[in-house]
């Protein structure tokens, strides 16, 4: 970059903001209310972000879950408010944003709603990175004129050199993407490994480049910062008051930053002091209610020496803590690392966080490796989840799969095999069918979407009314 040729070349650093979705899911439990999002979004739809990112992930999950809100009605609420802002969502392919593979049909009807509901930019990812698992959601995205953002899941291991990333981010562009995001979800892109990446990116593909990382591991404003220097188009922030911590770097702080640059973003300070006046209540509730634990908002090293994304590290100590094995904290983490080698060295996000995780936890509580093996572990090994970037540990295969689960290994695309299902679902859930976009909620979270009609239902026709517990989802059913 040429800072002397700044005035002939103004090349402003665009901003997606985070905080309607990933800041909230990383730092408040995903438990921000529609409610507690609406009375701002006028405001934040004047400071001009490249995209609001505000649905999808466990966003979704969470509304039904624990919120009893529809997630589609959120979403047409926030599409209603933000008329000059685009709106951003979390895809997690094949798997959409549950955690098993899903027919197409399924992924196409939920593209084609999303979008018809309000979302402009679809950001899809997989967890192995396993473009296959990509294909489907990005072709049903084009068609519907969205925009088509493949997000690779960065992750650490002898397999993800440059060249890696390079040949990925060449046939992310030739696949069809609009754009190309690296979504580091464990904050192990160090500065000056990302200004190395996004030169290297930039020289193979034309299409945008956009970073997402998270700042568990302290680094993230420093690895955005040389990734702009870069060349990196767009960049991830969260408005500060849940910023930092497990979350992203701060809006405002970057935006400061750039200021009188050639990146200079052009927002102004003065609106999104207002828009962090908003928040920061909502920061101050949640440390009250011990719904943010402090604990969170430090530098955790721990994440640079086990590469383990700040989530899982909350999921496996939840876990441990079950058993009444919290002791065994840190032999697990070490076993992480293992497991993740024996699965073929996928990155670390949901749900092989999930998968890896689980079993590492089986593999030290039961005091040897694989005596027990998870439903899901078997499916990796069975190739059920796609291809990893490496071959399985053909010792843990033996050790895991029965000579029958073995001959039913695949090796195609794992959505090949399933038949189509919208019509046995919506037929499955007729009763309580009100709008179609139901039929996806249904699809996606059986148990809990039935729940939640049965409340809604309940709602509607006066009964039991004040039996709802709205924040904790404590409804009885
Ligand atoms: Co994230």
């Amino acid at each position: 970059m040429n800072i002397e040729n700044s005035n002939s070349e103004v090349k402003p650093v665009k901003i997606t903001e985070t905080i309607l979705r990933d800041a909230h899911q990383s730092m408040l439990a995903t438990r921000m209310t529609t409610e507690q999002m609406l009375p701002i979004v006028d405001k934040m739809d004047k400071v001009g972000y490249h995209a609001v990112e505000c649905w999808g992930g466990a966003t979704f999950d969470a509304c039904l879950r624990f919120l009893k809100e529809d997630p589609w009605d959120r979403l047409r609420k926030l599409r209603d408010g933000f008329k000059n802002t685009k709106l951003q969502m979390l895809f997690r392919g094949q798997n959409i944003l549950g955690y098993r593979p899903y027919a197409d049909d399924v992924v196409e009807y939920f593209v084609q709603k999303s979008i018809a509901n309000g979302i402009d930019i679809i950001r899809i990812f997989d967890c192995f990175n396993d473009l296959r698992n990509l294909q489907t959601a990005v072709t049903a995205t084009n068609k519907e004129n969205g925009h088509a953002q493949v997000a690779l899941s960065y992750t650490l291991g002898e397999s993800y050199t440059l060249d890696y990333w390079t040949n990925m981010a060449k046939r992310v562009e030739d696949m069809g993407a609009n754009s190309l995001c690296i979504k580091d979800m464990a904050g192990l892109l160090v500065p000056y490994e990302a200004e190395q990446l996004v030169h290297a990116l930039k020289e193979t593909v034309d299409i945008p480049i956009e970073l997402h990382t998270h700042y568990t591991s302290g680094v993230a404003s420093m690895t955005l910062l040389k990734a702009v220097e870069s060349g990196c188009d767009i960049i991830d922030t969260a408005m500060s008051p849940l910023a930092l911590g497990t979350s992203q770097p701060a809006t405002e702080v970057m935006v400061e930053t750039f200021k009188g640059t050639e990146f200079d973003t052009g927002l102004d300070q003065k609106l999104l002091a207002q828009i962090a006046d908003y928040f920061r209540p909502i920061r101050e509730e949640a440390i009250e209610s011990k719904l943010l634990n402090p604990k969170v908002l430090g530098a955790n090293i721990k994440t640079l020496l086990y590469q383990v994304p700040g989530g899982m590290l909350s999921n496996l100590l939840s876990q441990l803590k079950e058993q009444g094995a919290e002791d065994k904290y840190e032999e697990v983490l070490a076993e992480v690392p293992r497991v993740r080698k024996d699965l073929g060295e996928p990155p670390l996000v949901t749900p092989s966080s999930q998968i890896v995780g689980t079993q590492s936890v089986f593999n030290v509580l039961m005091g040897e490796r694989y005596k027990v093996a998870t439903k899901e572990t078997k499916d990796v090994l069975m190739g059920k989840y796609g291809k990893t970037v490496k071959p399985f540990n053909p010792q843990v295969v033996d050790k895991v799969l029965s000579a029958e689960e073995k001959a039913q290994t695949i090796t195609c695309r794992p959505a090949d095999l399933i038949e189509p299902e919208l019509h046995k679902i919506e037929s499955e859930m007729k009763q309580w069918k009100q709008q179609d976009e139901d039929v996806l909620s249904y699809a996606l979270f059986p148990q809990v979407a039935t729940e939640f009609f049965k409340y809604r239902q309940a709602q509607q026709t006066g009964i039991d009314d004040n039996v709802a517990d709205t924040k904790n989802g404590a409804y009885p059913v």
